[in-house]
Protein backbone atom coordinates (compact mmCIF):
# COMPACT_ATOMS: atom_id res chain seq x y z
CA UNK A 1 0.00 0.00 0.00
CA UNK A 2 1.43 3.24 -0.79
CA UNK A 3 0.41 6.33 1.56
CA UNK A 4 0.04 9.69 0.21
CA UNK A 5 1.57 12.88 1.14
CA UNK A 6 1.39 16.18 0.86
CA UNK A 7 3.02 17.89 -1.83
CA UNK A 8 1.50 21.29 -2.48
CA UNK A 9 0.23 23.45 -0.11
CA UNK A 10 -2.31 26.64 -0.82
CA UNK A 11 -4.11 29.20 1.04
CA UNK A 12 -7.43 30.80 -0.30
CA UNK A 13 -7.50 34.33 -1.10
CA UNK A 14 -10.43 36.54 -0.14
CA UNK A 15 -12.50 37.55 -3.04
CA UNK A 16 -16.02 38.42 -3.78
CA UNK A 17 -18.66 36.42 -6.32
CA UNK A 18 -21.97 36.57 -6.65
CA UNK A 19 -23.85 39.76 -5.96
CA UNK A 20 -21.01 40.50 -3.71
CA UNK A 21 -20.84 37.81 -1.22
CA UNK A 22 -17.22 37.58 0.47
CA UNK A 23 -15.48 34.13 0.33
CA UNK A 24 -11.93 32.76 0.44
CA UNK A 25 -11.39 31.18 -2.71
CA UNK A 26 -8.90 27.93 -2.18
CA UNK A 27 -9.09 26.47 -5.72
CA UNK A 28 -9.23 28.66 -9.25
CA UNK A 29 -7.01 31.16 -8.09
CA UNK A 30 -3.27 31.87 -8.75
CA UNK A 31 -1.88 29.71 -6.42
CA UNK A 32 -3.93 26.91 -7.07
CA UNK A 33 -5.79 27.05 -10.82
CA UNK A 34 -6.90 23.53 -10.41
CA UNK A 35 -6.78 20.48 -9.41
CA UNK A 36 -7.80 17.83 -12.20
CA UNK A 37 -10.81 17.39 -12.01
CA UNK A 38 -11.93 19.91 -9.44
CA UNK A 39 -11.61 23.67 -11.08
CA UNK A 40 -12.61 25.48 -7.98
CA UNK A 41 -13.31 25.48 -4.27
CA UNK A 42 -14.67 28.53 -2.37
CA UNK A 43 -15.26 28.67 1.37
CA UNK A 44 -17.75 30.78 2.44
CA UNK A 45 -18.14 31.87 6.28
CA UNK A 46 -19.16 34.91 7.91
CA UNK A 47 -21.79 36.53 11.13
CA UNK A 48 -22.35 39.16 9.11
CA UNK A 49 -25.33 39.84 7.04
CA UNK A 50 -23.78 42.62 4.94
CA UNK A 51 -21.17 39.70 3.19
CA UNK A 52 -23.50 37.29 2.18
CA UNK A 53 -26.95 39.22 2.12
CA UNK A 54 -26.71 40.10 -1.91
CA UNK A 55 -26.69 36.26 -2.53
CA UNK A 56 -25.85 34.58 -6.24
CA UNK A 57 -28.87 36.04 -8.37
CA UNK A 58 -29.44 34.45 -11.76
CA UNK A 59 -26.08 33.25 -13.09
CA UNK A 60 -25.39 30.29 -15.94
CA UNK A 61 -23.32 27.34 -16.21
CA UNK A 62 -22.30 24.85 -18.56
CA UNK A 63 -20.26 22.09 -18.95
CA UNK A 64 -19.63 20.77 -15.43
CA UNK A 65 -21.09 20.26 -11.97
CA UNK A 66 -21.19 22.63 -8.88
CA UNK A 67 -21.45 21.05 -5.56
CA UNK A 68 -22.82 23.17 -2.29
CA UNK A 69 -21.99 21.51 1.17
CA UNK A 70 -23.85 24.02 3.70
CA UNK A 71 -22.18 23.90 7.37
CA UNK A 72 -24.65 26.49 9.01
CA UNK A 73 -27.48 29.21 7.33
CA UNK A 74 -30.17 28.41 4.85
CA UNK A 75 -30.03 29.67 1.50
CA UNK A 76 -32.35 28.56 -1.17
CA UNK A 77 -31.62 28.03 -5.15
CA UNK A 78 -34.09 28.20 -7.99
CA UNK A 79 -33.36 27.36 -11.86
CA UNK A 80 -35.09 28.47 -15.18
CA UNK A 81 -36.23 24.89 -15.57
CA UNK A 82 -39.05 25.40 -12.60
CA UNK A 83 -36.56 23.35 -9.99
CA UNK A 84 -36.54 25.22 -6.44
CA UNK A 85 -35.24 23.42 -3.43
CA UNK A 86 -33.68 24.58 0.58
CA UNK A 87 -29.65 24.42 1.64
CA UNK A 88 -30.07 23.57 4.74
CA UNK A 89 -26.98 23.38 7.03
CA UNK A 90 -25.39 19.55 6.88
CA UNK A 91 -27.41 19.26 3.44
CA UNK A 92 -25.29 19.05 0.14
CA UNK A 93 -26.65 19.95 -3.38
CA UNK A 94 -24.87 18.19 -6.02
CA UNK A 95 -25.66 19.85 -9.07
CA UNK A 96 -24.81 18.79 -12.99
CA UNK A 97 -25.32 21.81 -14.84
CA UNK A 98 -24.61 19.91 -18.11
CA UNK A 99 -25.59 21.64 -21.37
CA UNK A 100 -26.91 24.68 -19.28
CA UNK A 101 -28.88 25.88 -16.28
CA UNK A 102 -29.25 29.27 -15.08
CA UNK A 103 -30.32 29.34 -11.56
CA UNK A 104 -29.58 31.91 -8.88
CA UNK A 105 -28.30 31.01 -5.15
CA UNK A 106 -29.75 33.31 -2.45
CA UNK A 107 -29.67 33.33 1.58
CA UNK A 108 -32.94 32.40 3.25
CA UNK A 109 -31.75 34.65 6.28
CA UNK A 110 -31.27 38.17 7.48
CA UNK A 111 -28.77 37.07 10.13
CA UNK A 112 -26.72 34.59 11.58
CA UNK A 113 -23.69 31.98 10.51
CA UNK A 114 -23.29 31.57 6.85
CA UNK A 115 -20.78 28.86 6.29
CA UNK A 116 -20.12 26.07 3.76
CA UNK A 117 -18.50 25.04 0.80
CA UNK A 118 -19.48 25.32 -3.77
CA UNK A 119 -16.50 23.07 -5.34
CA UNK A 120 -16.90 22.84 -9.21
CA UNK A 121 -16.41 19.28 -10.48
CA UNK A 122 -15.32 19.03 -14.13
CA UNK A 123 -16.98 16.68 -16.69
CA UNK A 124 -15.72 14.57 -19.44
CA UNK A 125 -16.04 15.44 -22.96
CA UNK A 126 -18.39 13.30 -23.31
CA UNK A 127 -20.75 14.55 -20.55
CA UNK A 128 -20.54 18.11 -20.90
CA UNK A 129 -23.90 18.49 -22.79
CA UNK A 130 -25.62 15.66 -20.81
CA UNK A 131 -29.12 16.91 -18.82
CA UNK A 132 -29.04 19.14 -16.57
CA UNK A 133 -29.51 17.36 -13.13
CA UNK A 134 -29.75 18.07 -9.22
CA UNK A 135 -29.36 15.60 -6.56
CA UNK A 136 -30.62 17.44 -3.62
CA UNK A 137 -29.27 15.51 -0.01
CA UNK A 138 -30.92 16.30 2.99
CA UNK A 139 -28.72 16.60 6.29
CA UNK A 140 -30.39 13.04 7.36
CA UNK A 141 -29.36 10.69 4.40
CA UNK A 142 -25.09 11.52 4.78
CA UNK A 143 -24.42 8.67 6.91
CA UNK A 144 -21.60 8.71 9.45
CA UNK A 145 -19.39 6.20 10.45
CA UNK A 146 -16.87 5.95 13.31
CA UNK A 147 -13.84 4.45 11.92
CA UNK A 148 -11.81 4.80 14.78
CA UNK A 149 -12.00 6.59 18.61
CA UNK A 150 -12.58 9.68 18.17
CA UNK A 151 -12.89 10.15 14.74
CA UNK A 152 -16.23 10.70 13.04
CA UNK A 153 -17.07 10.97 9.02
CA UNK A 154 -19.85 12.50 7.37
CA UNK A 155 -19.51 10.24 3.79
CA UNK A 156 -20.84 12.69 1.57
CA UNK A 157 -19.99 11.11 -1.98
CA UNK A 158 -17.43 7.53 -2.27
CA UNK A 159 -17.23 5.25 0.19
CA UNK A 160 -15.73 4.66 3.81
CA UNK A 161 -16.02 1.29 5.48
CA UNK A 162 -18.48 -0.17 3.35
CA UNK A 163 -20.63 2.54 3.73
CA UNK A 164 -21.34 4.77 0.55
CA UNK A 165 -22.45 8.21 0.28
CA UNK A 166 -25.53 9.34 -0.80
CA UNK A 167 -24.26 11.36 -4.32
CA UNK A 168 -24.76 9.28 -7.50
CA UNK A 169 -23.43 8.17 -10.58
CA UNK A 170 -20.96 10.96 -10.80
CA UNK A 171 -18.23 10.40 -13.79
CA UNK A 172 -15.15 11.09 -11.65
CA UNK A 173 -16.26 8.92 -9.23
CA UNK A 174 -15.63 10.94 -6.48
CA UNK A 175 -14.87 10.70 -2.81
CA UNK A 176 -15.68 13.74 -0.38
CA UNK A 177 -15.68 13.11 3.09
CA UNK A 178 -16.39 15.66 6.36
CA UNK A 179 -14.04 14.43 9.09
CA UNK A 180 -14.47 15.52 12.34
CA UNK A 181 -11.09 15.26 14.59
CA UNK A 182 -10.99 14.42 18.33
CA UNK A 183 -7.03 14.93 20.06
CA UNK A 184 -4.65 12.36 19.73
CA UNK A 185 -7.37 10.38 17.47
CA UNK A 186 -6.19 8.61 14.67
CA UNK A 187 -6.71 6.54 11.70
CA UNK A 188 -5.90 5.69 7.96
CA UNK A 189 -8.39 6.50 5.33
CA UNK A 190 -8.09 4.34 1.94
CA UNK A 191 -8.49 6.21 -0.95
CA UNK A 192 -8.77 5.05 -4.94
CA UNK A 193 -4.91 5.02 -6.06
CA UNK A 194 -6.06 6.93 -9.27
CA UNK A 195 -7.82 9.49 -7.83
CA UNK A 196 -6.25 12.95 -7.62
CA UNK A 197 -7.13 14.72 -4.19
CA UNK A 198 -6.60 17.54 -1.59
CA UNK A 199 -7.28 17.96 2.47
CA UNK A 200 -8.56 21.01 3.92
CA UNK A 201 -8.66 21.75 7.54
CA UNK A 202 -11.51 24.25 7.92
CA UNK A 203 -12.57 24.28 11.62
CA UNK A 204 -10.18 24.04 15.02
CA UNK A 205 -6.20 24.81 14.66
CA UNK A 206 -4.54 22.12 12.74
CA UNK A 207 -4.93 18.56 12.29
CA UNK A 208 -2.12 16.11 11.02
CA UNK A 209 -2.21 15.19 7.25
CA UNK A 210 0.35 12.18 6.53
CA UNK A 211 2.05 13.35 9.28
CA UNK A 212 3.06 16.86 8.71
CA UNK A 213 0.62 20.09 10.15
CA UNK A 214 -2.25 21.16 8.50
CA UNK A 215 -3.27 24.55 9.85
CA UNK A 216 -7.35 25.37 9.60
CA UNK A 217 -7.46 27.65 5.92
CA UNK A 218 -4.66 25.61 4.31
CA UNK A 219 -5.17 23.03 1.89
CA UNK A 220 -3.02 20.11 1.10
CA UNK A 221 -2.48 18.56 -2.30
CA UNK A 222 -2.43 14.82 -1.61
CA UNK A 223 0.19 12.69 -3.95
CA UNK A 224 -0.83 9.71 -5.55
CA UNK A 225 -1.62 6.33 -3.64
CA UNK A 226 -3.89 3.83 -1.59
CA UNK A 227 -3.86 5.64 1.60
CA UNK A 228 -3.75 9.18 3.25
CA UNK A 229 -3.09 8.76 7.65
CA UNK A 230 -4.84 11.71 9.20
CA UNK A 231 -4.51 12.32 13.10
CA UNK A 232 -5.67 15.25 15.48
CA UNK A 233 -3.22 17.67 17.41
CA UNK A 234 -4.27 18.67 20.98
CA UNK A 235 -7.54 20.43 19.98
CA UNK A 236 -10.37 19.16 17.94
CA UNK A 237 -10.13 19.60 14.37
CA UNK A 238 -12.51 19.46 11.55
CA UNK A 239 -11.29 19.18 7.58
CA UNK A 240 -12.58 17.67 4.31
CA UNK A 241 -10.95 15.01 2.45
CA UNK A 242 -11.96 15.24 -1.64
CA UNK A 243 -10.94 13.55 -4.50
CA UNK A 244 -11.60 12.27 -7.76
CA UNK A 245 -10.95 10.70 -10.66
CA UNK A 246 -8.42 13.10 -13.22
CA UNK A 247 -9.93 13.68 -16.44
CA UNK A 248 -6.55 14.76 -18.32
CA UNK A 249 -8.65 16.70 -21.17
CA UNK A 250 -7.85 19.92 -22.14
CA UNK A 251 -9.46 23.00 -20.38
CA UNK A 252 -11.37 25.56 -22.10
CA UNK A 253 -12.69 28.11 -18.89
CA UNK A 254 -14.25 31.32 -19.16
CA UNK A 255 -15.99 31.96 -16.02
CA UNK A 256 -19.01 30.05 -15.76
CA UNK A 257 -18.59 28.20 -18.81
CA UNK A 258 -16.26 25.18 -18.23
CA UNK A 259 -15.29 23.39 -21.76
CA UNK A 260 -12.63 21.56 -23.45
CA UNK A 261 -12.10 23.67 -26.41
CA UNK A 262 -12.59 27.60 -27.39
CA UNK A 263 -14.88 27.40 -30.49
CA UNK A 264 -17.09 25.89 -27.28
CA UNK A 265 -16.83 28.65 -25.10
CA UNK A 266 -17.91 30.67 -28.14
CA UNK A 267 -20.57 28.41 -28.75
CA UNK A 268 -21.76 28.22 -24.90
CA UNK A 269 -21.59 32.23 -24.67
CA UNK A 270 -23.86 32.26 -28.07
CA UNK A 271 -26.35 29.67 -26.62
CA UNK A 272 -26.42 31.73 -23.50
CA UNK A 273 -27.52 34.82 -25.43
CA UNK A 274 -30.02 33.22 -27.62
CA UNK A 275 -31.57 32.00 -24.49
CA UNK A 276 -30.97 28.33 -25.18
CA UNK A 277 -30.28 27.29 -21.39
FE1 LIG B 1 -24.10 28.80 -9.55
Amino acid sequence: MTERRIIRRARGIDTADGAGVKLKRIIGQPGLDMLDPFLLLDEFRSDQAGDYIAGFPEHPHRGFETVTYMLAGNMRHGDNHGNVGRLTAGSVQWMTAGRGILHSEMPEQEDGLMWGFQLWVNLPAQDKMTAPRYQDIAPERVPVVHPADGVEVRVLAGELDGVSGPVEGIPTAPVYLDISLQPGAQFVLSLPAGHRGFAYVFDGESALVAGETLRRSELGVLSEGEQLRLAGTDAPARLIVVAGRPLQEPVARYGPFVMNTAEQIHEAIADFRAGKF
